[in-house]
């Protein structure tokens, strides 16, 4: 399925060569008010035709190598609207800005008021009586795909929030308040924590982990839809880059088994994907029009298998207690310190190690906590980040002295790659 285009009267395209280049250019169009797709290179002259659009850019990235030009392709075409170049190197945001204004002449008119306002009018107008079903996680993509339907068909919008208990301290609270008192949905919340306890039980293997969890989730939404009913659509939180069609594919490090896979057996005619044309910063944006609260619309990435992914080896309930407490007074302190901006990810690890320390002249033989904290632009590198040793100090004393069962702190300083962000 194609985008759908409400603001395509000023509709630029990004051909893409490889690489998250042409990625880095769509961001930058759109943060210039102009409204921009992404296409493969190899799409056909029809097919971007078909866009009617007002002028096209090769996103060429550095280390390219040069593709074959096919008689019919884009490169050989002699186009009727500008075409600019673009590689790696030169992207600095004026040469972007007079393409797009002098010479293609955009008026700029992608806002994010525009396209909130027209958006759910579209949607009012195709789901008018409709009985609309969404899987709500609490993040950010289902969370704001959630109130645009809300606002378009009210009551018969419902959410099922199935709290896995793999959520951090008091979130799962925190969400259906948010969305049942705020915004007054209809949510219907799954407290299925033993369920998913049970199924990871002595589970050490992260890629297990995740596979039963995707799949207990799906399962669980299946069972609650089942007793709602046939439903007109289904609501999926997916956004632009997972829609775009890459020259390159990348090899997979960790599957990611979001929250909110296509269930087999859910009664449902359509798929609704009201975000499928948002990069992420624009979703936040977009809930911010929409009225959601800062912290939960500018919320730092949690991976869908939650906790599970972050307790090394097996899962218990009460090694989860401890990574709840110890990741609140992370969080908490930071906050504080007025970090929660600069930082991109950071979260509190159990390790399973356990190693001596001592405790009102008591010897003790306690869980290690890892703090893990990085800087990046979209997840695929990052680097460890400097977190003033003051801050840290605090953290690690607070930690120790509050949560029971932990007698050692370590700050983790290794950047993506070698590393990874999770620890699983
Ligand atoms: P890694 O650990 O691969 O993480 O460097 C990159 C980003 O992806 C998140 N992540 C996940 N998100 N399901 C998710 O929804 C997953 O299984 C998963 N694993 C990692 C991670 O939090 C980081 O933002």
């Amino acid at each position: 399925m194609e985008g759908m285009g409400l603001m395509s009267k000023e509709t630029v395209i990004v051909l893409d060569f490889g690489g998250q280049h042409s990625q880095n250019i769509a961001r930058k169009v759109r943060g210039l008010k102009v409204y921009c797709e992404i296409l493969p290179y190899h799409a056909s002259i029809e097919r971007i035709q078909g866009k009617n659009p007002i002028g096209i850019i090769f996103a060429r990235g550095a280390t390219n190598e040069p593709k074959e030009i096919a008689e019919d392709s884009a490169e050989g075409f002699e186009w009727e609207v500008p075409v600019l170049e673009l590689n790696e190197a030169h992207l600095e945001d004026q040469i972007l800005k007079n393409f797009l204004y002098d010479i293609c002449g955009c008026t700029g008119e992608w806002t994010m008021a525009n396209y909130a306002k027209e958006s759910v009018s579209a949607l009012k107008e195709q789901m008018k009586y409709k009985k609309v079903l969404c899987a709500l996680s609490g993040g950010v993509d289902s969370s704001v795909a959630a109130v645009m339907v809300h606002k378009a068909v009210g009551n018969n919008l419902t959410c099922i929030f199935v709290d896995h208990g793999l959520l951090r301290k008091d979130e799962g609270d925190q969400v259906e308040a948010t969305f049942k008192e705020q915004f007054q949905m209809n949510i219907i919340r799954v407290n299925a924590q033993e369920r998913f306890l049970n199924r990871l039980k002595g589970i050490t293997d992260p890629e297990t982990k995740r596979k039963i969890i995707g799949e207990e989730f799906i399962r669980v939404f299946e069972e609650e839809a089942k007793k709602i009913g046939e439903v007109d659509y289904l609501v999926q939180g997916t956004i632009y880059p997972d829609v775009v069609e890459s020259g390159v594919g990348a090899a997979l490090v960790k599957s990611h088994h979001n929250v909110g896979g296509l269930p087999d057996h859910v009664d449902f005619k359509e798929i609704v994907e009201p975000l499928r044309e948002l990069f992420k910063d624009e979703v936040r944006e977009l809930g911010e029009e929409l009225g959601i609260p800062r912290e939960l619309v500018w919320r730092q990435p949690f991976p869908g298998p939650g906790l599970a992914i972050r307790v090394i080896g097996d899962i218990t309930e009460e090694k989860l207690h401890i990574l709840r407490e110890a990741d609140a007074v992370f969080r908490d302190e930071i906050a504080k310190a007025g970090l929660n901006q600069e930082i991109w990810q950071y979260f509190a690890v159990l390790t399973g190690m356990r190693s001596v320390g001592v405790k009102a002249d008591e010897r003790t033989y306690d869980y290690t906590i890892a703090l893990r904290a990085v800087t990046s632009i979209d997840a695929m590198t990052a680097d460890w980040a400097r977190i003033p040793h003051d801050v840290l100090n605090t953290i690690s004393s607070r930690i120790v002295n509050d949560v029971e069962h932990v007698n050692r702190v370590v700050y983790d300083i290794t950047s993506k790659p070698p590393s990874t962000i999770e620890w699983e």
